[in-house]
């Protein structure tokens, strides 16, 4: 059970709420949002990534859950926010979120992009490559204004996880490369961009990491990197970004670290290396996505066909799947289940959970113990709040579930179901 789940009656609660109510007032599939599981991860955070006592800052990474909501929540939390586009931009802006606060993402930003976030005046850009630092350069000079920026850096670390979310590796298309002088020379031409001014530098190595190594790696990594940039440059670096935040559990194969240990080690190593190298601690900050709100998210479904292939396999099928989780087809992401209105019963049977698009790669679960299931059981997937709606599709012309964020016995519906006609809005008739 995660965050504020409960069972009463053999009914799974979330938030004091049963999915049976959800599923009878909304219809599945659903998105259903654990709120005080979330604030109490953005609080962990603020907490021991030191915050208030050392003036570190948490930049919520917005591509993993983004609606208007949720940027309310990190701003009142206090976060800052990492944003990747200008649709992340735009929705940050509209629900009011402070700019100043914003770190702005991207590998290939558009003059368009860049053009927004000067005019509302976002606090840091992330550099990525020569192209936009020299656009950058040309805007700022046209607009006439100074943009304070990080460097993204590829350090050269290699972390385990899926290949498709590591970044860090030098053979990436992300940032600067250490090794190659890449970065000495971005560094050196700041000389001719006087509209530019380097605060900071940035890495981020990968996503859903367990292991805390090649975070210190990369810690001592970006610590050397300040000293090397003052003795070479004369540029104080006051700010490290170092990127994603600690993965999280899906499965019982997870061992995942706490928010507390990530980030106490983090700071530790950060002081143990500055101390060693006789530098003053930059301001650290980090950007997670994932482990504030996966596990702040369920997806509730309703079973439909349950197809029983003799000694082979049973394939329990669902009413939506790769459009609204596209993760297990993606890099073969594992998730746990259960029957929401069975819960506490006995799991005698092993079945496969697949969704409806017309793909034999849309399994959602491969092979999975549960209770006895019938069609028309609420079946609940747990974990799917991050990364879930965000890369939600609609193939198949499948429209997108709505999202419900649930609370101290309350509901509250945070983005609609898609209708029919929303599929066909952009269309031109
Ligand atoms: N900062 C940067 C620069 C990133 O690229 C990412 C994730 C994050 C922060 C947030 O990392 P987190 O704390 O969530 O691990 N769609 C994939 C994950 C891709 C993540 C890309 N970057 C998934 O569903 O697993």
């Amino acid at each position: 059970l995660q965050g504020t789940m409960s069972i009463r009656e053999n009914e799974l609660y979330i938030g004091g709420v049963s999915c049976r109510e959800l599923k009878e007032k909304y219809q599945t599939p659903l998105y259903v949002f654990d709120e005080e599981l979330v604030r109490n991860n953005c609080r962990e955070y603020v907490k021991h990534f030191k915050v208030n006592e050392n003036n570190n800052k948490v930049a919520y990474a917005g591509k993993a859950f983004l609606p208007i909501h949720m940027c309310k929540i990190i701003n009142e939390e206090n976060l800052y926010l990492d944003v990747v586009s200008g649709g992340e931009l735009y929705t940050a802006h509209k629900s009011n979120f402070p700019m100043e606060r914003i770190l702005f993402h991207g590998s290939n930003k558009t003059i368009e992009e860049i053009d927004l976030g000067i005019d509302l005046g976002v606090g840091r850009f992330v550099v990525d490559n020569y192209y936009e630092l020299d656009l950058l350069q040309r805007i700022c000079e046209r607009k006439n204004t100074k943009q304070a920026v990080y460097f993204r850096i590829t350090p050269g670390i290699e972390a385990h996880t899926h290949d498709y979310i590591k970044t860090g590796q030098i053979d990436s298309k992300f940032g600067f490369a250490l090794s190659n002088g890449d970065l000495h020379d971005a560094i050196e031409s700041l000389k001719n961009y006087n509209n530019i001014e380097l605060v900071g530098i940035h890495a981020h190595i990968g996503s859903q990491i367990f292991d805390v190594e090649p975070y210190l790696d990369e810690v001592k990594i970006m610590m050397n990197l300040v000293k090397e940039i003052k003795d070479s440059y004369n540029i104080n670096i006051t700010e490290v970004d170092l990127g994603g935040g600690v993965g999280v559990y899906y499965t019982q194969d997870d061992e995942p670290r706490t928010i507390k240990e990530f980030c106490e080690q983090i700071i530790e190593k950060s002081q143990q290396v500055c101390q060693e190298i006789g530098i003053k601690v930059p301001t650290l900050i980090i950007e997670p996505g994932r482990s504030i709100v996966a596990n702040a998210g369920s997806t509730i479904y309703t079973v439909g066909s349950i197809k029983d292939i003799k000694d082979v396999r049973t394939y329990v099928s669902v009413d939506g799947g790769m459009t609204d989780n596209i993760r297990p087809s993606l890099y073969q992401a594992g998730y746990e289940c259960a029957i929401a209105n069975k819960i506490g019963q006995d799991k005698t049977n092993q079945v496969t959970i697949a969704g409806k698009c017309c793909e034999s790669g849309d399994i959602l679960i491969t092979d999975v113990d549960i209770m006895d299931i019938e069609s028309g059981d609420i079946l609940i997937i747990a974990s799917t709040g991050a990364y879930g709606y965000s890369m939600a599709s609609n193939y198949n012309k499948i429209p997108k579930p709505a999202v419900v964020s649930v609370q101290n016995g309350k509901n509250k519906l945070i983005c609609k179901r898609q209708s029919y006609e929303d599929l066909l809005h952009l269309e031109i008739l």
